[in-house]
């Protein structure tokens, strides 16, 4: 399964700021918002388009267009913090919702809510900023393939082994671009050195 970590000074940056304990939620939110932009370039790099013939102000050429309709699919809530840059580089972007809770005593997902678009024929993009112990993303993942997503990507903040590990184990075709892999989690599942809790930070709760 190829692991795409995303190498870029500007990433870098923005990961070591969302780190920060001292940041701010409007200041984590922003850096939420710059490091999707990137990552969503970065997962969208490989998008196929074909040929689109247009009349510049002076002669007609030929040029390139997408030629495959993009979804879109946060994980409720913190992947919420991740969408802005896919809709503002894809105006047509469909997006789809996926309600997974953790329960932070027991780690385990529970799902309270699933809203697809149709998925065949598209390239689906699942967000989830903190790929920690695998359970959610894994779940979200096999839900999109449920709904006819063919190859779906993965594309999170801050990755720990533990959770690359299980998207491998269960979706092992799968592409995950991550910003960050860290070390390890810790005994309540929180991801070292990490940044906390994604969605917490995102929402001052
Ligand atoms: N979710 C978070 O927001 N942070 C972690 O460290 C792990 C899961």
């Amino acid at each position: 399964m190829p692991l795409c970590l995303l190498d870029h000074p500007l990433a870098a940056h923005f990961v070591t700021h969302l780190r920060d304990k001292t940041t701010k939620p409007a200041t984590f939110r922003t850096l939420a918002y710059q490091l999707s932009l990137l990552l969503a370039i970065e997962a969208t790099r490989d998008l196929p388009t074909i040929e689109k013939t247009v009349e510049t102000p002076l002669e007609s050429t030929p040029g390139r267009v997408l030629a495959q309709p993009l979804v879109v699919i946060p994980i409720l809530r913190s992947g919420l913090g991740m969408m802005q840059p896919f809709l503002d580089l894809f105006p047509n972007v469909s997006v789809g919702y996926i309600g997974l809770e953790r329960d932070h005593e027991t780690a385990r997902a529970h799902s309270y809510y699933c809203k697809l678009p149709p998925l065949a024929g598209s390239r689906v993009i699942v967000v989830d900023p903190m790929l920690a112990t695998g359970g959610s993303a894994a779940q979200a993942l096999s839900l999109v393939k449920a709904g006819g997503a063919v190859a779906p990507r993965l594309v999170c903040i801050v990755a720990a082994p533990e959770g690359v590990a299980e998207v491998e184990k269960t979706h092992p075709e799968l592409t995950i671009h991550t910003a960050a892999l860290d070390r390890a989690l810790n005994a309540r599942k929180y991801i070292l050195p990490g940044l906390g809790d994604f969605g917490d930070r995102l929402y001052g709760t």
